[in-house]
This record gives structure tokens, C-alpha cells and sequence, in this order.
């Protein structure tokens, strides 16, 4: 069965075509250029280009996965969490394709998907289907979630942010330093130009407690501004402060992945969202994983941003095991 995929829960507008789990085609236009200027992404914004781009991204795919749109037999769409206005469009074309071409439709939770995109490419040997239970995790722009996930029906939320995600932590302190947005990937190259070995304190919070793993990233930010507000603003001193946040985020995440580990036992740990991009991250969490003797899942780069696969692919897994959604789909904001 061929699968289409159609995300557009923030900025980007992504189609993919998925056949019985093997991704044919993943087609990604993004409006983050246009949000640049603001230091976040402006709602409005993103809405308009998806309105705009996402019959050519549709087309596109379909180009590289040589597949016309009569062969598709599933729709599956992100419909929650994110911004009310782009998961609209999304929902609404899912829905105008489900109705022409007759076919069912599925509704995806976004941050699930992303813990699902572990799985995708080439570089797993197993399929999500395979490694049930696992502990998985979703780091992005949006939120920090640690679920245990026994099937792909039930994902138990162990830890979340108590305030700012991680991604989000990276791209407030990007707009501090003045560095444009996003802030992750511009932040993380600056942290990797400071060679010294004085690294400014900056504080960890610890919470959660036995039974759960809770993060908070707004009180290390807000002590990156004060420090920034004093510090001399000179490009090396940037650096340092970049290096230093990094740390801090990294050294929070990295315990928290250890406490979740010890209280719920797994084997096994999937990992997905914009921040795992971050290298330095993934070496971390590939040591702290050798060390606990647990198996890791980690996305390909092309599958840590927004894509439409990883809703592609759990959609088809959420339909095999019998869910099924109707045309009254609705968007969610948060998280349902
Ligand atoms: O998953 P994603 O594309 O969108 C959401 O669902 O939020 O994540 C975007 C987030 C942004 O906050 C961005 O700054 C962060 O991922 N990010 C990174 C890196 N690349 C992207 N954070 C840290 N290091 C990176 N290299
Ligand atoms: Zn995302």
C-alpha cells in the first residue's frame, strides 16, 4: 500500500510518499527564510506558504517517488500539535485527497512522528514495529518529551518541559546574541569555534522525580541574557557563551536520558527532533547509550527537521493496527 504524508504543523511544507514502510519520497519546501528578520517563526507567514507551496511540493513527490497520485490508498496528515493556521492546510488538503480519491485518512501527532523517525533510512536495521517497547524522545523547537512507548497506540509521557523546549532555549538565545534564526544550527557552529577551557557556569536545572524526568531550560536562558547583558561584546566572548549553553543543555538532556533509562529499564532508546541534529549532542547520547548498554535509534539528518515521512510512516503503522480516522478530522493545538 502506498502511503501520502503531508506535514505542515510549523514552517515547513512536506509531502512524502511511503510504501509499506520504505520511503520512496520526502519533499520539503521551507518558509524558515522568511522568518529570519523576526527571531521566531511569524504564524501568519507560515500559513500563507503553505497555502502557496504545498500543490507543487505534492507534485514533486510524486515526481521522485514515479507514483501518480491514483496509486496512493492512505492519507496521513499531522494534525496536532502546532501552529492552528498551517495544521489547517495541511488537514484540509489531506482531507480534499481522502474525498476525491476515496481513501481513508489518518491523523498523526507530530512529536509521536518524530520519535518514529529514528527508524527512517537506511543506516537502523529494525523497524519501529520491531523494537517495541523503547524509550523515546522527541527534542525540538516545540517541545522535550520522553515517552516510554509499548506499541505505536500507547506512548506513556514520562517528562516534558515545564517551560521552554530545548530547540527553543537554542533559538531565544541565538535572537540574545543576535545570531538570526534558527538559532540551533548557527549556535552550535559558534560553540565549536571556542577551543579554551573556561566555560562560563551557567546553570542546570534538575527536576522530575522518582517517576519522572521533567526539563526546564527558561532559567538557564535568562541567565545567558544577564550574562550577555554585561559581558564584552566581542565575537570570541560569543563564542564562549555559545559553547557554554551548549554544555548546559547537553549535560541536562544527557541526565535526564540516564534517569529515564533507570526508571522505566529499556533496552532500547529512539531519539528525533531539530536538535538532534546537533553533533555534539549525538555523541553524547551515543556514549551515554554504550555505557548503559542500550541500544540506539537515531534519525538520518535529512528525518530530524519536519518532514512528511515520518508521518507517512506512522500513519501506516497506526492503520495496521486499526486506527482509523474519518473526514470530521479536526486540529489539534496541543497535545492530544
Ligand atoms: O523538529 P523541528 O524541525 O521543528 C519543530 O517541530 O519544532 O526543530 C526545530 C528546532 C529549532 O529550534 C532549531 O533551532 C533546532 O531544532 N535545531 C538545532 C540544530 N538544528 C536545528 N538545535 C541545536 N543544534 C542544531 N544543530
Ligand atoms: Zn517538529
Amino acid at each position: 500500500m502506498i502511503t501520502l504524508g503531508i506535514e505542515t504543523s510549523c514552517d515547513e511544507t512536506a509531502v512524502s510518499l511511503v510504501e509499506d514502510g520504505r520511503v520512496l519520497s520526502s519533499e520539503i519546501s521551507s518558509s524558515v527564510h522568511l522568518h529570519f528578520e523576526y527571531g521566531g517563526v511569524v504564524p501568519e507567514i507560515a500559513s500563507r506558504f503553505h497555502v502557496e507551496y504545498i500543490f507543487s511540493v505534492l507534485k514533486k513527490a510524486l515526481q521522485d517517488a514515479r507514483r501518480d497520485i491514483k496509486d496512493v490508498g492512505l492519507v496521513a496528515v499531522t494534525n496536532r500539535p502546532g501552529l492552528p493556521g498551517s495544521l489547517l492546510v495541511g488537514v484540509s488538503f489531506a482531507k480534499a485527497i481522502s474525498l476525491a480519491l476515496g481513501v481513508p485518512i489518518i491523523g498523526v501527532d507530530h512529536l509521536k512522528a518524530h520519535v518514529i523517525s529514528a527508524f527512517l533510512g537506511d543506516v537502523n536495521s529494525k523497524t519501529a514495529e520491531e523494537s517495541f517497547p523503547f524509550l523515546g524522545m522527541v527534542i525540538s523547537g516545540g517541545h522535550t518529551n520522553i515517552y516510554y512507548c509499548r506499541n505505536i497506540k500507547d506512548f506513556d509521557l514520562i517528562g516534558r518541559t515545564r517551560d521552554d523546549a530545548a530547540g527553543e532555549a537554542f533559538d531565544k538565545v541565538a535572537k540574545i546574541l543576535g545570531l538570526g534564526y534558527p538559532g540551533g544550527p548557527v549556535v552550535e557552529d559558534r560553540a565549536g569555534n571556542y577551543r579554551q577551557n573556561e566555560e562560563i557556569g551557567f546553570p542546570r536545572a534538575v527536576c522530575g522525580d522518582k517517576d519522572h524526568v521533567d526539563f526546564s531550560f527558561s532559567g538557564l536562558k535568562t541567565a545567558v541574557l544577564y550574562y550577555w547583558r554585561d559581558a564584552a561584546k566581542t565575537e570570541a566572548e560569543k563564542d564562549r557563551v555559545c559553547f557554554s549553553f551548549q554544555q548546559a543543555v547537553i549535560d541536562v538532556i544527557d541526565k535526564n536520558i540516564y534517569h529515564a533509562i533507570k526508571i522505566t529499564g529499556a533496552d532500547r532508546f529512539a531519539v528525533g527532533g531539530g536538535v538532534i541534529n546537533n553533533n555534539v549532542l549525538r555523541e553524547r547520547i551515543m556514549e551515554r547509550c554504550r555505557e548503559e548498554g542500550v541500544e540506539l535509534y537515531l534519525p538520518e539528518k535529512r528525518y530530524c527537521a519536519d518532514n512528511a515521512a515520518m508521518s507517512a510512516v506512522m500513519g501506516e503503522m497506526l492503520y495496521r493496527a486499526g486506527e482509523r480516522s474519518s473526514l470530521y478530522l479536526n486540529t489539534q493545538r496541543r497535545v492530544g
